[in-house]
């Protein structure tokens, strides 16, 4: 599966309607078995001061469902808008562990009207697996579905 069969599975997930939870789920799923080096997708939801992880597709739960902003590599793609490419996630003193597997991440800030209502989080078990085109694709992606981020989370 291309990265472009992805941008054509999102667009009929989106054309698809549903409720927002279940355009994210969908969204979430498509990355994670579309596209083979993409072995776990989440999306986090700006909830305050905080990420808050929401609908999630991977092997494994991952135990940071709760992530303040400016902590992690999540946390600084959240303070800053900007994406973050980590090519090797144990050289990166800001990285938060949830897999042993995992090489790299990629953090793709989402947009709803100017402001990061929150992010996707990928996983991959290979080092430096995200390059120019995985950015290019996942931050459209961000793009179509920051509208799809105004639902609530649940709160702990
Ligand atoms: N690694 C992230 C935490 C989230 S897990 O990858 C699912 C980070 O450093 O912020």
């Amino acid at each position: 599966m291309t990265l472009t069969g992805l941008q054509e599975g999102v667009d009929r997930i989106l054309e698809g309607g549903g409720s927002d939870e279940e355009i994210l789920q969908g969204v979430v799923e498509a990355l994670e078995q579309l596209v083979e080096h993409y072995s776990w997708v989440g999306i986090y939801l700006v909830d305050g001061d905080d990420l808050v992880l929401g609908p999630w597709r991977g092997p494994q739960a991952t135990e940071h469902v709760r992530i303040p902003i400016g902590q992690g590599v999540c946390g600084a793609a959240a303070a800053s808008g900007e994406t973050e490419v980590v090519d090797d996630v144990n050289a990166d003193p800001r990285y938060l562990a949830c897999f042993p597997s995992t090489r790299s991440e990629i953090v793709v800030p989402i947009f709803d009207e100017g402001r990061v209502v929150g992010e996707i989080d990928i996983d991959s078990d290979r080092a430096a697996a995200f390059g120019e085109n995985d950015r290019a694709v996942l931050e459209r992606i961000a793009l179509q579905i920051g509208p799809h981020c105004r639902f609530g989370v649940a709160t702990d």
